[in-house]
């Protein structure tokens, strides 16, 4: 029997598999693992031999490295979509960031593996992808544009979790169908949202963001729809609201969950018919908006609760990306300590000498409530505490260090944490401007829910509701004005 036999009948064992690596030594390890599980390996050291090889008859699977000499990988990958449309694609990718992972998704690839690589993983993903082609026809991209670049706020981490909502990211980009992500506070719903956006074929197009929980509803319906003249005191002029700066581009509504539930309602119609009306106007505007919302809130428990439409969470809910807690993939911790660290020094000029390994084994140990927002705010705190000098225990927040010595318990100061957060979370918010009304939009949360949930209690009884708060009976009713209860 020739060599060529021998390939032909491991053939119709279980495939073909064309290895592309400049690397000789991985395209050996692949041929070595592959071959003793029965496949038959092809292997070729940049893309324009790729491109050969298929020319000759395609293989039933590719698996390429994104680094390649002269023509890049995600090139590569792209030529060899249009050319062998219904080949799966498995691309290496070397790093942790989401950006090639996205990237190599949006372009097509069917799955990536990044490196260092695991063996049982690798088999897993090589004998799916060739049984799934060989039983379906494969979804393929069409829209091979790449999206622009610009300046990316990468989104960081390698655990299995991330690399999913990366790959998620990558594959309803270019659809039109709204999203709706959630997790917990600071796990990155926002630059989620961003990335959406970012490699949808809107990318050029504006993103505008309204946060549902910021304020009053009349408000917040005239930043949504905007307002005419006239339409309420100091509506000196006409004034376009988000949904129309956002035609072409994308609607994000931050905290849909606080969305109360007249606004609710309306929003169902303009999610169906892209269409609304100014807030005192009775001619509506069409709009073209793709939409992604965000909530850390459980949707579903409002819902029992009579606090959220489920029409509308149905409507919203079409693909929906759940974000992972920091506590549940401390894997990324590192990595992303790295990446902040690399920045604080970028940023604000501090060097930073690293980070002392018992610091590092008590941000491993704690829990990180508020996610990555947390961690980036503790250890920019720290490097500036440290000033230069490598990052001991004690240049982390004074409450982490009292929750790890176990002197401090999460439960026990859960509001006050809460309220910490949300103070970050709108700092955040303000990104580089100077002025805010951050003071005013959290008491305003804090009193609403008060006296809302005094006046249930009660059930509307403002003598009683005002005895049982301490407050007097006509600042009850001035501020129940207010909150519109
Ligand atoms: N995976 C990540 N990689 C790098 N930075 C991240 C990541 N996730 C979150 N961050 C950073 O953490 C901070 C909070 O992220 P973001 O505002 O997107 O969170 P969020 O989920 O919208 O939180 P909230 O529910 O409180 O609004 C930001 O500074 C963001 O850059
Ligand atoms: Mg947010």
């Amino acid at each position: 029997m020739t060599m060529e036999q021998t390939t032909m009948s491991k053939v119709s064992l279980r495939g073909t598999v064309l290895v592309v690596d400049d690397e000789p030594a991985i395209c050996w390890a692949f041929r070595n693992l592959l071959e003793s599980n029965d496949y038959a390996v092809k292997s070729a050291s940049s893309g324009e031999e790729a491109l050969e090889i298929v020319q000759q008859g395609a293989p039933d699977l590719c698996i390429l490295d994104i680094r390649l000499p002269g023509m890049s990988g995600l090139e590569a990958l792209t030529e060899l979509r249009k050319r062998v449309p219904g080949m799966p694609i498995l691309m290496m990718t070397a790093h942790g960031t989401m950006d090639a992972a996205v990237e190599a998704i949006r372009l097509g690839a069917n799955d990536y593996l990044t490196k260092p690589m695991d063996n049982d993983a690798l088999l897993g993903q090589v004998n799916n992808l060739i049984k799934q082609t060989k039983s379906a026809k494969l979804p393929h991209h069409d829209n091979l544009d790449l999206a622009s670049s610009g300046d990316r706020t990468l989104l960081v981490g390698r655990s299995p979790a991330m690399q999913e909502v990366f790959k998620k990211i990558g594959a309803v980009a270019d659809s039109d169908a709204s999203v709706l992500i959630t997790g917990e506070t600071g796990t990155g719903k926002e630059l989620v949202a961003q990335a959406i956006h970012r490699y949808s074929a809107r990318a050029g197009k504006p993103f505008f963001a309204v946060n549902c929980a910021s304020m009053p509803e009349t408000l917040l319906e005239s930043e949504l729809y905007g307002h005419v003249k006239g339409a309420f005191t100091g509506a000196l002029r006409d004034k376009p609201g988000k949904a129309q700066a956002a035609d072409g581009g994308t609607l994000f509504m931050d905290e849909i969950g606080e969305a109360p539930l007249s606004l609710q309602a309306k929003l169902l119609r303009f999610l169906e018919e892209k269409r609304f009306e100014p807030v005192g106007s009775t001619e509506s505007v069409q709009v073209d908006v793709r939409f992604v919302a965000a909530t850390n809130r459980n949707l579903l428990t409002r819902i029992k609760d009579g606090q959220f439409r489920e029409d509308l969470f149905f409507r919203l809910n079409t693909i929906c990306i759940e974000l992972p807690s920091l506590r549940e993939r401390k894997e990324d911790i590192p990595l992303l300590l790295a990446c902040f660290l690399e920045r604080i020094h970028r940023e604000m000029g501090t060097p930073v000498a690293g980070v002392s390994k018992s610091a590092i084994e008590l941000i491993m140990r704690y829990d990180w409530p508020g996610n990555v927002r947390e961690l980036r705010n503790a250890i920019t705190h720290a490097a500036v505490v440290a000033r230069g000098q490598r990052i001991q225990d004690e240049h982390l927040p004074e409450r982490i260090l009292r929750v790890c010595r176990g002197e401090a318990t999460e439960s026990g100061d859960a509001l006050e944490r809460l309220l910490r957060e949300k103070t970050q979370q709108e700092l955040d918010a303000l990104a580089e401007r100077t002025e805010g009304e951050v003071y005013d939009r959290i008491i305003r949360i804090v009193e609403k829910a008060i006296l809302e949930t005094t006046m249930e209690r009660t059930a509307g009884n403002q003598v009683k509701a005002s005895r049982l708060l301490g407050m007097n009976r006509s600042t009850l009713r001035k501020r129940l004005e207010i909150f519109e209860l």
